[in-house]
């Protein structure tokens, strides 16, 4: 197994498109990281790459990253396509692993990646970005300490106008970010789904999805998922007995609102601006949040993992959770929205 030999830790990238080249940066500005070099099967990215940053190694294969004694960790940023492979590859050769979400294409696959890390005294982590989002943080101290009572349900919209992937549809490349967020503030996996899926965009895969997660206690999360949306919306809203809670991450400022107001019992009577202003101001707080960067907070997380500080909190289990519950929603949209259990 690798160990943290000096004070620095060697780490490698392996892709570095549009978000690899955030860890690229987080590990170059990393007082205690040592980038040791990068891999990109792409050549034109390479030479884009060279150009940027020429005194940063590139390596020409996994092997070679693999066999590399000087490198303890390796950051994988590849498409989903390739996230086994290539984590089973340096898991074997007792490399520690941070892999984007999600972490692979079944949940049978992250679970033999987790017995290998496991066997091997490693640490296998996944990108689940939110769970390291400080309004998401936020959202979840907001629902344990009671402030929107008892939860009836959550919903969630991730739309845009791409960017279309190749080797994944849009439920394994968005609703795995709602998935996994649903799950951290729920404290649980959802026992069914059911969902309908869409090819709009006249490729092979689905590019819209409206998905019903059930969790245990029967509430239900509704997901709505898209590539083809004139407007971008990242919007997740907590609905509960004693309040609202909206959180908007397209906005610059104020991403998180607390609406304590509920359902009004009678119609709204006065004229048509009380209508229209039927939410007053009195009725919206806006919690003062430190942001940080979700990614640096991640980052940090998987060098105290390695270190033996901390547990990972978005390990391999919690990855096939969320993988399980992806399996589940590709099936009822399958079976044209019939309910599906989810594994467990
Ligand atoms: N956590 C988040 O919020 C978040 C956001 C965006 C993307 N992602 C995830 O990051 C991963 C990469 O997404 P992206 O948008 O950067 O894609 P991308 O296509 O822009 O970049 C992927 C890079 O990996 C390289 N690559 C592909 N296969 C390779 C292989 N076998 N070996 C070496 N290099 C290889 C490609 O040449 C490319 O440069 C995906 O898993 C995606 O789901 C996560």
């Amino acid at each position: 197994m690798a160990k943290l030999g000096a004070k620095k830790l060697n780490i490698a990238l392996v892709g570095c498109g549009y978000w690899g080249k955030h860890f690229l940066r987080l590990c170059m500005q990393h007082p205690q990281i040592r980038l040791s070099g990068i891999l990109d099967s792409s050549e034109s990215r390479i030479n884009e790459l060279q150009q940027l940053y020429p005194d940063v190694h590139f390596y020409n294969s996994l092997e070679s990253i693999a066999n590399d004694t000087e490198v303890s960790a390796v950051i994988v940023a590849t498409g989903l396509s390739s996230h086994f492979a290539i984590c089973q590859r340096l898991l074997q050769e007792g490399k520690h692993v941070l892999c984007e979400k999600p972490l692979t294409l079944t949940a049978k696959e992250s679970e033999t990646l987790g017995q290998i890390a496991d066997s091997n005294g490693l640490t296998l982590l996944v990108g689940h970005t939110f769970e390291y989002n400080s309004a998401v943080l936020h959202s979840k101290h907001e629902i344990d300490r009671g402030a929107l009572g008892e939860l009836k349900y959550l919903s969630f919209r991730r739309c845009g106008n791409g960017p279309i992937r190749y080797d994944a549809d849009v439920v394994y490349d968005l609703a795995t970010h709602d998935v996994s967020i649903a799950n951290l503030l729920l404290n649980s996996v959802p026992d069914a789904v059911n969902a309908t899926g869409y090819k709009l965009l006249g490729c092979n895969q689905y590019d819209l999805a409206n998905i019903d997660l059930i969790y245990p206690t029967g509430l239900s999360v509704n997901i709505c998922v898209s590539w083809m949306e004139l407007v971008k919306q990242r919007e997740m809203k907590v609905i509960g007995s004693k309040g609202m809670l909206l959180f908007n991450d397209v906005v610059p400022s104020e991403k998180v609102r607390l609406y304590h107001t509920i359902a009004p019992t009678t119609q709204t009577r006065g004229d048509f601006g009380d209508f229209q202003l039927s939410v007053s101001n009195n009725d919206v707080s806006i919690p003062n949040i430190n942001y940080k960067e979700p990614l640096r907070e991640e980052l940090e997380h998987f060098m105290a993992c390695i270190n033996g500080q901390q547990q990972p909190r978005t390990g391999w289990q919690n990855a096939a959770n969320v993988v399980r519950v992806l399996e589940a929603i590709e099936e009822s949209i399958a079976h044209q929205g019939q309910s599906i259990r989810v594994t467990k």
